[in-house]
This record gives C-alpha cells, structure tokens and sequence, in this order.
C-alpha cells in the first residue's frame, strides 16, 4: 500500500482548498486561481510551494489521511480518519495481522487496514456489489501488482472462507445477522469492531451478541474538533463533522462463556433493559 500513495502530492493553499494529485496522469492540474502542467508539478519539491496568478501553493507528499478524505473516489459512505485511527487501536492491528472486514465500499477502511498489516499481513475484504468492487479495485489499485488486500464477491450470507483471524470489521447495514459466521472465522480472545449509523441499529447488535460468546467492551462515538491555528484569535472551526457513527467493539470468548450468563438475563422488555447483559458479566457478576 505503500506504493498507492507513492505517486501522488497534495495541493493545498493552506485554507480551504486541498486536491491530492496523481503524478502518473497527463492532464494538467486545474486550481482556484488557474492551472499547472504535471510536468511543472513535478519538479517542485516535497514541502515546496509555487504560484499562479499571485495565488501560493504549498506541495506534500499526500498521507493516508489525505488520501481517504481527498483522493478516494467515494460510491458509498466511507470510514472517516478520526473513526479508523480509533478502530486500529480498538482492534489492535499491526504489522503481519490476518484480518477481515466486510463491506469493502469505497476501500477507505480497507486501504488504513492494508497499510497498518503490511507485506506480511492480509486483508480479506467481503463486498456483495461487483460494481462497488471494481470500484474499490481502482481506488486501491489493486490490480498493479502485490498487494495484501483479496476481495471476495461474496455477502456475508454465504460464510466466510478464513479461519483463525486475529480480528474482523464489519461496516454493513444488519451487522446483527453475521455475528455466527463472524464468532467462527475469529480466533479466541480476538477482535470485532462494528460500525453503524443508527442508535436502534447498536441496540439491535447488542441484544444479538446474546445469542454468541463475544464480549461486548465499548459501545462509542468519536467527535473531533479542529481549530483555527491562529494564535491571537485561537478559537474552533465554524464547522464540525457531527456524526459519522457508532461503534461497538467485542472480544470472542471461549464457547459458552457468555451465552451461559445471557441465559440467566433478564428477558427483554420495553422498560427494563432489553434483557442486554448487565455491566460486569451477570445477575451475579459472574
Ligand atoms: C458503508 S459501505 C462500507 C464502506 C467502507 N467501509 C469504506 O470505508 O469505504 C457498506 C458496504 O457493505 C456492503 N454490504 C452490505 N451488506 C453486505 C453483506 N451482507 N455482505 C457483503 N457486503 C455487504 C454494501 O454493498 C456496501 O458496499
């Protein structure tokens, strides 16, 4: 993955305006204030700056974080990088991991996972919509040569081919559906960490981790911040990303472990609350 981002810089005036550029292709590159040939792109430097038409510019080698918000082309909703960052930690990935995540989407969540795996790890990326997959394949390209990333077409509703993973993400609208097939293809004591937009839609995937030993340890919700870096007047931006989505995450225990307790639970009510397992284990703190 290190070599997705090898060909491409980021433009920006250091205001509003950012475009992450791919070196490789000819056309020149249209700006705010006019344009500039590839070829003049080129030979600026990394941390170099031109202008056109009195207007400054200031040239990066585009990161990761600039690649998911500026230079992916996005067919679906996409894992924003303040909620990925979290999801790498919460799941503890690192280099050499064999992971999984469906759907692949636009490939954001794929392309943060494919980097912090590296050479020696894998992703396994299930996406059920051969459109949004060839999609992807490009975004990622994919197809240029060794990657870590295999795609499968396939939904969740037909399995899962790994055994053993060290950890699996899953970003599809009925998570609650896959939490078997998921329990199966996950080592014990692994990680799960599951996105979605809704309220009900956390609570549905908490009353079905009754039905399978995974260990619910955090249900979340990230918000940044930013600020404008003006010393006299430090104040935040005007505008703020107000929500992306929730997160759940949960460790798989030994078969038993937790179904047992969640038999014991109190049944679901409107009132009470929803026969979901009580903080610290069970009826008894087991
Ligand atoms: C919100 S997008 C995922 C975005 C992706 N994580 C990213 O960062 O770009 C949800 C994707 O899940 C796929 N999907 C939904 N249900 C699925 C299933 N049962 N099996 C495989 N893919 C599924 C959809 O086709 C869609 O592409």
């Amino acid at each position: 993955m290190e070599d997705l981002l090898a060909q491409k810089v980021l433009i920006t005036d250091l205001s509003r305006f950012r475009k992450v550029i791919d070196l490789r292709t000819p056309e020149p590159v249209g700006l705010p204030s006019g344009h500039i040939s590839r070829e003049e792109l080129k030979k600026i430097p990394a941390g170099g700056s031109f202008e056109v038409r009195d207007k400054r510019y200031f040239v990066l080698p585009c990161d990761m974080n600039d690649f998911v918000m500026e230079g992916l082309k996005r067919n679906t909703q996409i894992v924003y990088p303040k909620d990925s960052g979290y999801i790498l930690m919460k799941l503890d990935i690192f280099p050499g991991k064999r992971i999984a995540e469906a759907g692949t989407g636009s490939g954001a969540m794929t392309a943060v996972f494919s980097r912090a795996v590296g050479s020696g790890g894998r992703v396994y990326s299930y996406e059920q919509d051969i459109g949004l997959i060839n999609h992807a394949v490009k975004n990622l390209e994919l197809d240029a040569g060794d990657t870590n990333v295999i795609i499968h077409h396939q939904s969740l509703e037909l399995g899962i081919y790994e055994q053993d993973l060290d950890a699996f993400f899953l970003d599809v609208r009925e998570p609650w559906k896959y939490l078997g097939a998921v329990y199966d293809c996950l080592k014990p004591g692994s990680h799960l960490g599951i996105l979605v937009p809704t309220a009900n839609q956390v609570s549905r995937v908490l009353l079905a981790f009754n039905n399978w030993d995974f260990l619910v340890t955090e249900v979340a919700e990230t918000f940044l911040r930013t600020y404008k870096p003006v010393p006299a007047r430090l104040r935040p931006m005007d505008r703020m990303i107000g929500h992306t989505s929730y997160l759940i995450f949960a460790r798989t225990m030994q078969p038993d472990t937790i179904r047992r307790i969640a038999a014991r639970a109190v049944p679901a009510s409107e009132d009470g609350d929803g026969g979901l397992l009580p903080e610290n284990g069970g009826p008894d703190g087991a």
